[in-house]
Protein backbone atom coordinates (compact mmCIF):
# COMPACT_ATOMS: atom_id res chain seq x y z
CA UNK A 1 0.00 0.00 0.00
CA UNK A 2 1.45 3.77 -0.64
CA UNK A 3 1.17 6.27 1.77
CA UNK A 4 2.65 9.70 1.82
CA UNK A 5 5.11 11.46 4.45
CA UNK A 6 6.66 14.47 4.48
CA UNK A 7 10.45 14.74 4.46
CA UNK A 8 10.73 18.50 3.98
CA UNK A 9 9.57 21.45 5.39
CA UNK A 10 10.30 25.18 4.89
CA UNK A 11 9.32 28.57 5.10
CA UNK A 12 9.84 32.29 3.87
CA UNK A 13 8.73 35.76 5.62
CA UNK A 14 9.86 38.75 3.87
CA UNK A 15 11.59 41.82 5.15
CA UNK A 16 11.55 42.98 8.80
CA UNK A 17 8.29 42.27 11.46
CA UNK A 18 6.18 44.98 11.47
CA UNK A 19 5.14 45.73 14.90
CA UNK A 20 1.51 46.94 16.05
CA UNK A 21 2.77 50.32 16.62
CA UNK A 22 4.60 50.59 13.63
CA UNK A 23 1.65 49.36 11.60
CA UNK A 24 -0.77 52.12 14.24
CA UNK A 25 1.83 55.13 13.16
CA UNK A 26 2.52 54.16 9.28
CA UNK A 27 -1.52 53.95 8.44
CA UNK A 28 -2.82 56.19 10.95
CA UNK A 29 -4.79 53.80 12.45
CA UNK A 30 -7.15 54.21 15.61
CA UNK A 31 -6.31 51.62 17.77
CA UNK A 32 -3.50 50.22 19.99
CA UNK A 33 -1.60 47.51 20.91
CA UNK A 34 -2.98 46.62 23.69
CA UNK A 35 -6.42 46.01 21.95
CA UNK A 36 -4.85 43.86 19.28
CA UNK A 37 -3.12 42.36 21.29
CA UNK A 38 -5.94 41.13 23.60
CA UNK A 39 -8.42 40.71 20.94
CA UNK A 40 -6.04 38.74 18.79
CA UNK A 41 -2.65 37.82 19.97
CA UNK A 42 -0.84 39.58 17.21
CA UNK A 43 2.11 41.76 18.55
CA UNK A 44 3.83 41.75 14.86
CA UNK A 45 3.26 41.03 11.37
CA UNK A 46 5.18 40.70 7.79
CA UNK A 47 4.65 42.43 4.67
CA UNK A 48 5.91 41.66 1.06
CA UNK A 49 7.78 45.28 -0.54
CA UNK A 50 6.08 46.41 -3.42
CA UNK A 51 6.98 43.56 -6.20
CA UNK A 52 7.35 40.82 -4.47
CA UNK A 53 4.60 38.27 -5.20
CA UNK A 54 3.54 35.09 -3.56
CA UNK A 55 5.26 32.96 -6.40
CA UNK A 56 8.67 34.50 -4.80
CA UNK A 57 7.97 33.81 -1.24
CA UNK A 58 6.96 30.27 -2.60
CA UNK A 59 10.34 29.76 -4.34
CA UNK A 60 12.12 30.64 -1.07
CA UNK A 61 9.99 28.11 0.97
CA UNK A 62 9.93 25.21 -1.50
CA UNK A 63 14.27 25.87 -1.95
CA UNK A 64 14.45 25.35 2.03
CA UNK A 65 11.67 22.24 1.87
CA UNK A 66 14.01 20.93 -0.94
CA UNK A 67 16.79 21.23 0.97
CA UNK A 68 15.42 19.69 4.28
CA UNK A 69 14.40 16.66 2.16
CA UNK A 70 17.57 16.01 0.37
CA UNK A 71 15.80 17.05 -2.53
CA UNK A 72 16.09 18.72 -6.04
CA UNK A 73 13.89 20.34 -7.90
CA UNK A 74 13.41 18.31 -10.61
CA UNK A 75 12.95 15.20 -8.59
CA UNK A 76 9.31 16.91 -8.35
CA UNK A 77 6.60 15.88 -10.09
CA UNK A 78 3.38 17.07 -8.57
CA UNK A 79 3.28 21.22 -7.24
CA UNK A 80 -0.19 21.73 -5.42
CA UNK A 81 -0.51 25.72 -4.32
CA UNK A 82 -2.46 27.03 -2.50
CA UNK A 83 -3.10 31.13 -2.44
CA UNK A 84 -5.82 33.59 -2.30
CA UNK A 85 -3.51 36.29 -3.82
CA UNK A 86 -1.82 35.13 -6.48
CA UNK A 87 0.51 36.55 -8.81
CA UNK A 88 -2.25 36.84 -11.77
CA UNK A 89 -5.54 35.54 -12.83
CA UNK A 90 -3.62 33.06 -14.85
CA UNK A 91 -0.66 31.79 -15.31
CA UNK A 92 -0.86 29.57 -11.70
CA UNK A 93 0.99 31.01 -9.02
CA UNK A 94 1.97 27.05 -9.15
CA UNK A 95 3.60 26.99 -12.94
CA UNK A 96 5.05 30.69 -12.41
CA UNK A 97 6.57 28.63 -9.13
CA UNK A 98 7.77 25.67 -11.38
CA UNK A 99 9.82 27.79 -13.33
CA UNK A 100 11.53 29.69 -11.10
CA UNK A 101 12.52 26.50 -9.41
CA UNK A 102 13.84 25.17 -12.68
CA UNK A 103 11.66 22.20 -12.96
CA UNK A 104 11.40 20.71 -16.45
CA UNK A 105 10.22 17.48 -15.81
CA UNK A 106 6.73 18.34 -17.04
CA UNK A 107 4.96 17.35 -13.98
CA UNK A 108 1.58 18.59 -12.55
CA UNK A 109 1.45 22.02 -11.11
CA UNK A 110 -1.74 23.87 -9.92
CA UNK A 111 -3.14 26.98 -7.81
CA UNK A 112 -6.02 25.40 -5.04
CA UNK A 113 -8.25 28.01 -3.43
CA UNK A 114 -9.76 27.48 -0.42
CA UNK A 115 -8.76 31.12 1.59
CA UNK A 116 -7.22 30.28 5.03
CA UNK A 117 -8.02 26.19 4.80
CA UNK A 118 -5.92 26.56 1.35
CA UNK A 119 -2.85 24.09 2.66
CA UNK A 120 -4.93 21.89 4.41
CA UNK A 121 -6.75 21.04 0.75
CA UNK A 122 -3.84 21.25 -0.70
CA UNK A 123 -2.26 18.81 1.60
CA UNK A 124 -5.34 15.97 1.56
CA UNK A 125 -5.46 16.47 -2.50
CA UNK A 126 -1.93 15.81 -2.95
CA UNK A 127 -2.02 13.14 -0.69
CA UNK A 128 -4.66 11.64 -3.09
CA UNK A 129 -2.38 11.70 -5.83
CA UNK A 130 0.65 10.35 -4.34
CA UNK A 131 -1.51 7.50 -2.58
CA UNK A 132 -3.05 6.46 -6.30
CA UNK A 133 0.40 6.47 -7.86
CA UNK A 134 -0.22 8.88 -10.07
CA UNK A 135 2.86 11.31 -8.32
CA UNK A 136 5.81 10.59 -5.95
CA UNK A 137 6.71 13.52 -4.88
CA UNK A 138 5.00 16.88 -4.42
CA UNK A 139 5.62 20.26 -2.97
CA UNK A 140 2.72 21.39 -1.55
CA UNK A 141 2.91 25.17 -0.55
CA UNK A 142 0.97 27.65 1.07
CA UNK A 143 1.89 31.00 0.14
CA UNK A 144 0.25 34.60 0.63
CA UNK A 145 0.56 38.93 -0.08
CA UNK A 146 -2.42 39.09 2.27
CA UNK A 147 -1.11 42.98 2.20
CA UNK A 148 -2.14 43.73 -1.10
CA UNK A 149 -6.25 43.07 -0.44
CA UNK A 150 -6.68 44.64 2.30
CA UNK A 151 -8.52 47.94 3.24
CA UNK A 152 -5.66 49.92 5.32
CA UNK A 153 -8.87 52.33 6.21
CA UNK A 154 -10.63 49.22 8.61
CA UNK A 155 -8.93 49.28 11.64
CA UNK A 156 -11.16 45.89 12.18
CA UNK A 157 -9.45 43.74 9.42
CA UNK A 158 -6.07 45.05 8.47
CA UNK A 159 -4.32 45.05 11.96
CA UNK A 160 -5.07 41.29 11.12
CA UNK A 161 -3.06 39.73 8.43
CA UNK A 162 0.59 39.53 7.05
CA UNK A 163 2.55 38.00 4.04
CA UNK A 164 4.14 34.82 4.49
CA UNK A 165 4.59 31.23 2.81
CA UNK A 166 5.31 27.97 3.56
CA UNK A 167 6.21 25.00 1.77
CA UNK A 168 6.65 20.47 2.67
CA UNK A 169 7.95 18.17 0.50
CA UNK A 170 5.46 15.05 0.92
CA UNK A 171 6.57 11.97 -0.80
CA UNK A 172 5.47 8.42 -1.63
CA UNK A 173 6.41 5.95 1.49
CA UNK A 174 5.46 2.50 2.72
CA UNK A 175 5.28 3.95 5.79
CA UNK A 176 1.77 5.96 6.19
CA UNK A 177 2.98 9.94 7.47
CA UNK A 178 -0.61 11.66 6.64
CA UNK A 179 -2.52 9.18 8.76
CA UNK A 180 -6.20 10.74 8.17
CA UNK A 181 -7.24 14.10 6.03
CA UNK A 182 -11.00 15.62 6.34
CA UNK A 183 -12.04 18.35 4.01
CA UNK A 184 -15.52 20.95 4.49
CA UNK A 185 -16.94 23.50 2.69
CA UNK A 186 -20.43 25.32 3.33
CA UNK A 187 -21.27 28.03 0.96
CA UNK A 188 -23.98 29.26 2.65
CA UNK A 189 -21.36 31.23 4.76
CA UNK A 190 -19.87 32.62 1.97
CA UNK A 191 -20.27 36.43 2.72
CA UNK A 192 -19.19 36.60 6.07
CA UNK A 193 -15.55 36.76 4.96
CA UNK A 194 -14.61 37.82 1.50
CA UNK A 195 -12.83 39.41 -0.82
CA UNK A 196 -16.05 40.21 -3.53
CA UNK A 197 -14.37 42.28 -6.44
CA UNK A 198 -14.76 40.40 -9.55
CA UNK A 199 -13.31 40.59 -13.35
CA UNK A 200 -15.39 42.07 -16.34
CA UNK A 201 -14.06 42.08 -19.62
CA UNK A 202 -10.75 41.34 -17.98
CA UNK A 203 -11.03 44.76 -15.77
CA UNK A 204 -11.48 44.26 -11.73
CA UNK A 205 -15.10 45.43 -11.07
CA UNK A 206 -16.45 45.73 -7.02
CA UNK A 207 -15.22 45.91 -4.05
CA UNK A 208 -11.22 44.26 -4.40
CA UNK A 209 -10.78 44.47 -0.63
CA UNK A 210 -10.66 42.16 2.53
CA UNK A 211 -14.18 42.46 4.54
CA UNK A 212 -15.62 40.66 7.14
CA UNK A 213 -18.05 39.87 9.44
CA UNK A 214 -15.23 39.04 12.86
CA UNK A 215 -17.53 38.05 15.56
CA UNK A 216 -19.80 35.47 12.97
CA UNK A 217 -16.09 34.17 11.62
CA UNK A 218 -14.77 33.76 15.38
CA UNK A 219 -17.87 31.50 16.04
CA UNK A 220 -17.84 29.60 13.25
CA UNK A 221 -14.37 28.74 13.33
CA UNK A 222 -14.67 27.17 16.86
CA UNK A 223 -17.54 25.42 16.42
CA UNK A 224 -16.33 23.38 13.10
CA UNK A 225 -12.56 23.18 14.27
CA UNK A 226 -13.57 21.11 17.38
CA UNK A 227 -15.60 18.96 15.22
CA UNK A 228 -13.37 18.36 12.02
CA UNK A 229 -10.01 17.59 15.13
CA UNK A 230 -12.56 15.01 16.25
CA UNK A 231 -13.78 13.68 13.23
CA UNK A 232 -10.02 13.19 11.80
CA UNK A 233 -8.64 11.49 15.35
CA UNK A 234 -11.34 8.99 14.60
CA UNK A 235 -11.02 8.39 11.07
CA UNK A 236 -7.00 7.59 11.89
CA UNK A 237 -8.20 5.19 14.85
CA UNK A 238 -7.00 7.46 17.00
CA UNK A 239 -7.68 9.24 20.80
CA UNK A 240 -7.32 12.85 21.72
CA UNK A 241 -4.64 11.47 24.22
CA UNK A 242 -2.49 10.14 21.47
CA UNK A 243 -1.85 13.77 19.62
CA UNK A 244 1.20 15.20 20.28
CA UNK A 245 1.03 18.84 19.00
CA UNK A 246 -1.86 20.39 17.55
CA UNK A 247 -0.58 23.40 14.37
CA UNK A 248 -3.60 25.09 13.51
CA UNK A 249 -4.29 27.93 11.35
CA UNK A 250 -2.98 31.27 12.75
CA UNK A 251 -6.06 33.18 12.74
CA UNK A 252 -6.57 34.32 16.44
CA UNK A 253 -4.80 32.86 19.70
CA UNK A 254 -8.23 32.53 21.38
CA UNK A 255 -9.55 30.82 18.30
CA UNK A 256 -6.79 28.29 18.90
CA UNK A 257 -6.49 28.75 22.66
CA UNK A 258 -10.26 26.92 22.45
CA UNK A 259 -9.37 24.71 20.23
CA UNK A 260 -6.23 23.43 22.67
CA UNK A 261 -9.01 23.09 25.72
CA UNK A 262 -11.05 20.66 23.56
CA UNK A 263 -8.28 18.26 22.65
CA UNK A 264 -7.41 18.53 26.50
CA UNK A 265 -3.69 19.57 25.43
CA UNK A 266 -1.59 21.44 27.88
CA UNK A 267 -1.12 25.00 26.12
CA UNK A 268 2.39 24.86 25.19
CA UNK A 269 1.83 22.01 23.44
CA UNK A 270 -0.36 24.24 20.74
CA UNK A 271 2.39 25.72 18.16
CA UNK A 272 1.87 29.62 18.20
CA UNK A 273 3.25 31.79 15.76
CA UNK A 274 0.58 34.22 15.21
CA UNK A 275 1.57 36.76 17.68
CA UNK A 276 5.27 36.64 15.35
CA UNK A 277 3.24 36.29 12.05
CA UNK A 278 -0.28 37.65 11.92
CA UNK A 279 -2.82 35.39 10.05
CA UNK A 280 -1.12 34.99 6.65
CA UNK A 281 -4.04 32.80 5.33
CA UNK A 282 -2.87 30.04 3.67
CA UNK A 283 0.81 30.16 4.25
CA UNK A 284 0.29 30.17 8.00
CA UNK A 285 -0.03 26.76 9.27
CA UNK A 286 2.69 25.22 6.53
CA UNK A 287 4.86 28.62 8.53
CA UNK A 288 4.24 27.10 11.75
CA UNK A 289 5.11 23.79 10.98
CA UNK A 290 8.35 24.82 9.59
CA UNK A 291 9.26 26.24 12.63
CA UNK A 292 7.93 23.94 15.17
CA UNK A 293 10.16 21.45 13.11
CA UNK A 294 13.44 23.84 13.05
CA UNK A 295 13.32 24.55 16.57
CA UNK A 296 13.07 20.97 17.63
CA UNK A 297 9.79 20.87 19.27
CA UNK A 298 8.05 18.66 16.28
CA UNK A 299 10.13 15.15 16.47
CA UNK A 300 10.01 12.27 14.42
CA UNK A 301 7.44 9.81 15.42
CA UNK A 302 5.10 12.35 17.06
CA UNK A 303 1.76 12.77 15.54
CA UNK A 304 0.49 16.65 14.59
CA UNK A 305 -3.15 17.52 14.33
CA UNK A 306 -3.05 20.17 11.46
CA UNK A 307 -6.51 22.28 11.07
CA UNK A 308 -7.61 24.98 9.53
CA UNK A 309 -10.90 27.27 8.36
CA UNK A 310 -11.23 29.89 5.98
CA UNK A 311 -13.52 31.92 3.65
CA UNK A 312 -15.71 29.90 1.51
CA UNK A 313 -16.84 28.58 4.71
CA UNK A 314 -14.01 26.22 4.24
CA UNK A 315 -12.54 23.62 6.82
CA UNK A 316 -10.32 20.84 7.33
CA UNK A 317 -7.56 18.99 9.02
CA UNK A 318 -5.00 16.18 8.72
CA UNK A 319 -3.43 13.78 11.05
CA UNK A 320 0.43 13.59 10.33
CA UNK A 321 3.26 11.68 11.99
CA UNK A 322 6.61 12.80 11.04
N1 LIG B 1 -8.39 48.73 17.35
C1 LIG B 1 -9.25 49.30 18.20
N2 LIG B 1 -10.58 49.07 18.16
C2 LIG B 1 -11.03 48.24 17.21
C3 LIG B 1 -10.18 47.62 16.27
C4 LIG B 1 -8.80 47.91 16.37
N3 LIG B 1 -7.89 47.37 15.52
N4 LIG B 1 -10.92 46.86 15.46
C5 LIG B 1 -12.19 46.98 15.83
N5 LIG B 1 -12.27 47.82 16.89
C6 LIG B 1 -13.43 48.27 17.63
C7 LIG B 1 -14.72 48.16 16.83
O1 LIG B 1 -14.87 49.25 15.96
C8 LIG B 1 -15.75 48.15 17.93
O2 LIG B 1 -15.96 49.45 18.34
P1 LIG B 1 -17.42 49.98 18.74
O3 LIG B 1 -17.82 49.12 19.91
O4 LIG B 1 -17.19 51.40 19.07
O5 LIG B 1 -18.28 49.74 17.54
C9 LIG B 1 -15.07 47.39 19.03
O6 LIG B 1 -13.65 47.42 18.74
C10 LIG B 1 -15.51 45.96 19.15
O7 LIG B 1 -15.47 45.39 17.85
P2 LIG B 1 -15.77 43.87 17.60
O8 LIG B 1 -15.69 43.59 16.15
O9 LIG B 1 -17.03 43.50 18.33
O10 LIG B 1 -14.53 43.23 18.37
P3 LIG B 1 -14.28 41.73 18.67
O11 LIG B 1 -14.08 41.51 20.08
O12 LIG B 1 -15.22 40.83 17.95
O13 LIG B 1 -12.83 41.52 18.00
C11 LIG B 1 -11.89 40.53 16.06
C12 LIG B 1 -12.68 41.70 16.61
C13 LIG B 1 -10.51 40.55 16.65
C14 LIG B 1 -11.79 40.70 14.55
C15 LIG B 1 -12.62 39.24 16.43
O14 LIG B 1 -13.97 39.28 16.07
C16 LIG B 1 -11.99 38.06 15.78
O15 LIG B 1 -10.86 37.72 16.04
N6 LIG B 1 -12.73 37.36 14.93
C17 LIG B 1 -12.21 36.26 14.21
C18 LIG B 1 -11.84 36.76 12.90
C19 LIG B 1 -10.59 36.16 12.36
O16 LIG B 1 -9.80 35.55 12.99
N7 LIG B 1 -10.48 36.38 11.07
C20 LIG B 1 -9.37 35.94 10.38
C21 LIG B 1 -9.76 35.58 9.02
S1 LIG B 1 -10.75 34.17 9.01
C22 LIG B 1 -9.79 33.01 9.41
O17 LIG B 1 -8.61 33.05 9.26
C23 LIG B 1 -10.46 31.88 10.03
Amino acid sequence: MIHSRITGTGSCLPGDPVTNDALIAARGLDSSDAWIVERTGIRARHFAPEGMAASDLALVACRRALAAAGRQPNDIDLIVLATSTPDFVFPSTATILQDKLGITNGGAAFDLQAVCSGFIYALAAADKFIRSGSHQRALVVGSEVFSRILDWQDRGTCVLFGDGAGAIVLEASDTPGILATALHADGRHRDILSVAGQLSGGRPIGDPLLRMDGQAVFKFAVKVLAEVAEEVIAAAGLTKAQIDWLVPHQANIRIMQATTKKLHLPPEKCIVTVDRHGNTSAASIPLALDEAVRSGKLGAGETALLEGVGGGFTWGAALVTL
